[in-house]
């Protein structure tokens, strides 16, 4: 494959639902977009889905909680694709519960996909993004990581990590032409906030000053704000898209 000259995108947990509308705006702004993905079988599926509107993305394989596994799709994507110009650290699961009852199980599980992966793939990206003199690195946060929310000590926790993650990182790699921001989605129409049980979701929503979930495509314009070419100084930033749930 000839290398792209068009700005390089890696988007984590591509094939999730904030996921897609991200792949989505991005290609429709004019980037090159490679999606991450752990299921073949589902991301091949999904890939076919976007070819046939006419959306071209590329697949690449790794286990955002592993640190070698993500070493080696780095390697390969530089490879075969070139530098990865633009990572949004998308990826995240929820294991929802109350502390007093949480497992280990599901705190390392969070902290891992959510944080973890944070470090992972970032400290692969980052030397060629300074070797180049430019790069975004786009951390997908929660409203959650800012006030907290009953029945996710982990999931906060990993949510409120990125926010010192993001500052630090800015200060360090501004001088390279390097921009880190954090975006803090509040409830988002997704499958991760459909599966929270009806009646609880129905409370959160009373509690949106806009009176609805936001929109996948909501986010995702934001995403593609940040990564354009245009956001120079724009570091160290987070940026809420909450619907009025939580104003500070
Ligand atoms: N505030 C106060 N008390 C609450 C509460 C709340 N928000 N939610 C539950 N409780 C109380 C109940 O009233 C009940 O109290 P009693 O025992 O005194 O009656 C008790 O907690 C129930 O506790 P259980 O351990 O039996 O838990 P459960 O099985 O009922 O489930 C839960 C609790 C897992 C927290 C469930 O309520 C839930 O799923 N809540 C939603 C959590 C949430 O918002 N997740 C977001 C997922 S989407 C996402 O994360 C995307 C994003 O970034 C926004």
């Amino acid at each position: 494959m000839d290398k792209v000259n068009k700005r390089i995108v890696l988007v984590t947990g591509a094939t999730g639902g904030l996921g897609t509308a991200m792949c989505k705006q991005l290609n429709k702004d004019g980037f090159h977009v490679i999606a991450n993905y752990r299921d073949k079988s589902k991301a091949e599926a999904w890939q076919k889905k976007m070819k046939d509107e006419d959306i071209h993305i590329d697949l690449y394989e790794a286990d955002v909680t592993n640190y070698d596994s993500v070493g080696t799709m780095i390697k390969k994507i530089e490879e075969e694709v070139g530098i990865i110009d633009v990572l949004v650290n998308n990826a995240g699961i929820t294991r929802d519960g109350r502390f007093a009852k949480m497992s280990k199980d599901d705190w390392d599980a969070v902290i891992s996909s959510n944080l973890t992966s944070v470090f992972n793939c970032t400290r692969h990206v980052i030397n060629s993004m300074i070797n180049q003199q430019f790069g975004r690195i786009i951390n997908i946060s929660s409203v959650n990581g800012q006030r907290g929310q009953f029945g996710q000590a982990n999931y906060s926790a990993a949510k409120a990590g990125m926010h010192g993650f993001t500052k630090t990182l800015a200060m360090e790699v501004a001088k390279y032409g390097i921009t880190v921001n954090t975006i803090s989605p509040g409830y988002i129409a997704t499958d991760m906030v459909m599966a929270v049980p009806e009646k609880v979701r129905e409370q959160i929503v009373a509690q949106i000053p806009m009176g609805r979930l936001g929109g996948t495509h909501e986010v995702a314009y934001l995403v593609s704000f940040l990564a354009s070419d245009k956001t120079n100084f724009i570091t160290g930033a987070n940026y809420s898209i909450n619907g009025g749930q939580h104003v500070y």
